[in-house]
């Protein structure tokens, strides 16, 4: 049975796990105040069951804990916002004074009266005056009858243990995805390649490979995102232009799913982003990667090709449906939002959406990936400043405005010092909403100057005692600038 909210329902904003430690917090305070007829008492209780039946997700009972100064309900971790540090800074401190590090509830407290719930929060309160504040807690539940609930009192009690197991299970399964991705990485690499160096030699060209691939990457990019953002970090010297073209397929698929995508068309815009510089293929080596300015002459052969790349994929071997589709964007990517780029076309013609995606995440992927004729490179935040300032003239405002809080303030693969002295590499994003405090992959540097893998820590954890953040950021790097390959550490 359901039951009925006495008011609006006041956590409306919260998890349910923190409401419910908010419902446990005001038992404790108020029953202190009232005797158990009072109408303000009820109204806890009532929210107390409330709040237990929400959190309890389905399952037959609500599991708090609490593991090295945090709370976990249900094995998930409570997020730690500014708005609610006090309460679990007062809460740590209630239930550590008592050496009690959480409980087991009965999902459902429908047939558990007022009076019995009160009697606990009412022992729980008194518990502190006794030598074992939880054994005596534990002996005064049994005497009284109370069997809705489990008193843990040791930390390293059997959810320590289901926690690590899960916790092991969880990152295996994690390494599981991120090879079968990587694995996906390099094929897709391949298969553009071979679909380059086959058109080049004026071969007959199946697509099959690559359209089998952008297709595995839809459903990589489906279960875990973070992996995928990460693939996009993958840099290296050699063969720039096919890594570029990947990166763009990756990022675009990316930006494609934020704006809702469906997955038949994802694949398609992957296509375009791995086909987009093909006619790249049919610009001599010494001017595609010549130290120092171009002259007009070598800029006009760079500018020829998007024209090409448009023409090449018509010559591909597959249905002329699907190369009407892969065509039109490749050859739009870098006329840009004001048709102030290249080639020039009428501007009453409209640039289509995978064009405008393409625009932008080319131009990202370019400025921030090393190059052989250029020693340094942007970091990740600095380029999503620098197109910010070209939103609406190169750049669709709208969709750079997405990709921009897709990638986060700090996207993945920046390096960042930190006030701690640490260094590390952004992983992605928090999963703690709304923060702007991405997971971070720490970097220990040896006598050598080489680095090796540290803790993956989140840049949103508090001290528990003062409520600040252990880490803020003093400013990001570029990981060129240290040697560091970001790819060797996030995948
Ligand atoms: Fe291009
Ligand atoms: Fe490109």
């Amino acid at each position: 049975m359901t039951l009925q909210p006495v008011n609006d329902n006041p956590h409306k904003d919260n998890p349910p796990g923190i409401a419910l430690l908010q419902e446990i917090a005001r038992l404790i305070q108020i029953s202190q105040l009232y005797d158990d007829n009072n109408k303000s008492i009820i109204d806890a209780v009532h929210e107390f069951k409330q709040a237990i039946q929400a959190s309890c997700a389905q399952s037959r009972d609500v599991a708090l804990h609490i593991v090295n100064g945090r709370f976990f309900i249900q094995e998930e971790k409570l997020p730690l916002f500014r708005k609610n540090a006090k309460l679990f800074n007062h809460m740590l401190q209630f239930f550590e004074k008592r050496s009690i590090y959480g409980f087991h509830f009965d999902a459902d407290l429908e047939a558990v009266t007022t009076n019995e719930i009160l009697s606990f929060v009412r022992f729980l309160n008194l518990s502190d005056k006794y030598d074992n504040p939880a054994e005596w807690l534990k002996t005064e539940l049994k005497k009284n009858d109370i069997k809705w609930l489990v008193v843990i009192q040791d930390s390293t009690s059997m959810f320590h243990a289901d926690s690590q197991e899960s916790e092991f299970k969880r990152s295996e399964a994690l390494v599981r995805k991120r090879e079968t991705a990587k694995k996906a990485y390099h094929y897709s690499l391949n298969s553009v390649k071979e679909v380059a160096e086959k058109l080049h030699a004026g071969k007959e060209t199946s697509i099959r490979k690559s359209v089998r691939m952008v297709q595995r990457m839809v459903d990589i990019i489906a279960e875990d995102e973070a992996a995928f953002f990460s693939l996009s970090t993958i840099r290296m010297y050699d063969d720039y232009t096919f890594i570029h073209s990947l990166n763009v397929a990756l990022l675009a698929m990316s930006l494609g799913k934020q704006i809702g995508i469906e997955r038949k068309m994802l694949a398609k815009l992957g296509l375009c982003g791995l086909f987009h510089d093909l006619g790249k293929i049919e610009i001599p080596k010494n001017i595609l990667n010549k130290k120092g300015k171009l002259n007009d002459l070598e800029f006009s052969e760079i500018k020829k090709h998007s024209i090409n790349s448009a023409l090449m994929i018509l010559k591909l071997k597959t249905d002329k449906y699907r190369k009407v589709h892969l065509f039109v964007s490749p050859f739009e990517h870098h006329i840009r939002y004001d048709y102030s780029g290249y080639p020039s076309v009428n501007r009453k013609h409209p640039i289509s959406l995978f064009g405008r995606i393409l625009t932008i995440v080319d131009v990202y992927d370019a400025i921030t990936s090393p190059r052989i004729y250029r020693s340094t490179t942007m970091s990740p935040d600095k380029a999503l400043g620098l197109m910010l300032a070209d939103s609406g003239k190169h750049f669709d405002p709208v969709l750079l405005k997405v990709f921009v809080n897709m990638l986060g303030v700090y996207p993945a693969g920046t390096l960042l010092i930190m006030d701690t002295g640490e260094m590390g590499l952004v992983q992605h994003c928090s999963e703690k909403s709304g923060s702007t405090r991405p997971n971070v992959q720490l970097l220990i540097q040896n006598t050598k100057n080489q680095f090796t893998k540290g803790k993956l820590i989140d840049l949103a954890d508090r001290n528990p005692k003062t409520g600040k953040f252990i880490r803020n950021i003093i400013k990001t790097q570029h990981p060129a600038k240290f040697g560091i390959q970001p790819a060797k550490f996030l995948l």
